[in-house]
């Protein structure tokens, strides 16, 4: 059972974004690569497709692989939502592509480096399969940095910490597969694909938390130490868990060029 499978189901419900930003995202990333269509894509780490629907539905050479069956099938069952469109959708490791070298214009990567043990070998597969000229996009969305998102999943750090669990701090993996990528490319392109204003409280936060893929695989009696300590935390500094924060959040997209 690949680990994204467990939270397959709930994973739109808690992280869905507003309708325009995936059509805005596609546009970004071909804008970039300085194309205007019949774009071959390869996004790794495709999930339920709430990205990858919008290249489907535009009718781009879009491939998607991810080594959960759980996830594809929900990216399936959202292609059918959206009126059936068909996608090249594999179930595969990122670390061992399926594919010939020289494939793709762009390898896209959203969210994903967080998830993925054994980055280098992640980075090496996504280049081997782009073509010369072609791009590994980065892609993620982000809130503000003293944002209720961001101060809650600084003192889950700290939690886990405290109770000895030693994982990577947030967005270290991410930062270390920037360094890589920046250190071979030719070029690098930062862009903003969208802006939105949103509503978040802790007690979403602590939600949405409990449906990952990693907080969920802990041992229940750590996952209830581990909301206790932030969810005491959090009524402290916000005053209550529903303390709500309007807040402006963005899709980030980043592209290193080969
Ligand atoms: C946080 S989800 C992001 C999904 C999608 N990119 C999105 O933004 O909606 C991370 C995805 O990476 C996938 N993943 C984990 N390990 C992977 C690997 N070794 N190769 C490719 N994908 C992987 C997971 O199964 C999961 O679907």
């Amino acid at each position: 059972m690949a680990t994204f499978d467990r939270v397959a189901a709930d994973f739109d419900r808690f992280r869905s974004l507003p309708e325009l930003v995936p059509a805005a995202v596609r546009a970004a990333v071909l804008e970039s690569l300085g194309m205007t269509g019949a774009v071959r894509v390869l996004d790794i780490g495709a999930g339920t497709g709430r990205i990858g629907a919008a290249f489907v539905t535009a009718g781009d050479s879009y491939v998607g692989i991810d080594p959960s069956g759980g996830m594809l099938g929900q990216f399936l069952k959202r292609l059918t939502d959206l009126g059936g469109a068909a996608a090249e959708l594999v179930k595969a490791d990122g670390r061992r592509l399926p594919f010939s070298a020289g494939l793709f214009d762009a390898v896209l990567m959203v969210q994903v480096l967080s998830n993925v043990a054994g980055r280098e070998r992640l980075l090496g597969e996504a280049r081997r399969v782009l073509r010369p000229g072609g791009a590994v996009v980065l892609g993620q969305s982000v809130g503000p940095p003293q944002g209720v998102d961001a101060r809650m999943r600084e003192k889950l750090a700290e939690a886990m910490d405290q109770l000895g669990l030693y994982g990577n701090r947030p967005g270290t993996a991410r930062s270390q597969a920037r360094i890589d990528l920046a250190a071979s490319a030719v070029r690098r392109i930062e862009v903003v694909a969208a802006r939105w204003e949103t509503v978040r409280t802790p007690r979403d936060f602590l939600t949405r938390h409990q449906t990952g893929a990693r907080f969920s695989s802990l041992p229940s009696a750590t996952q209830n130490q581990l909301l206790l300590l932030v969810s005491d935390w959090a009524n402290a500094t916000f005053g209550s868990l529903d303390a709500s924060s309007v807040e402006i959040h963005a899709f980030e997209l980043e592209s290193f060029f080969f």
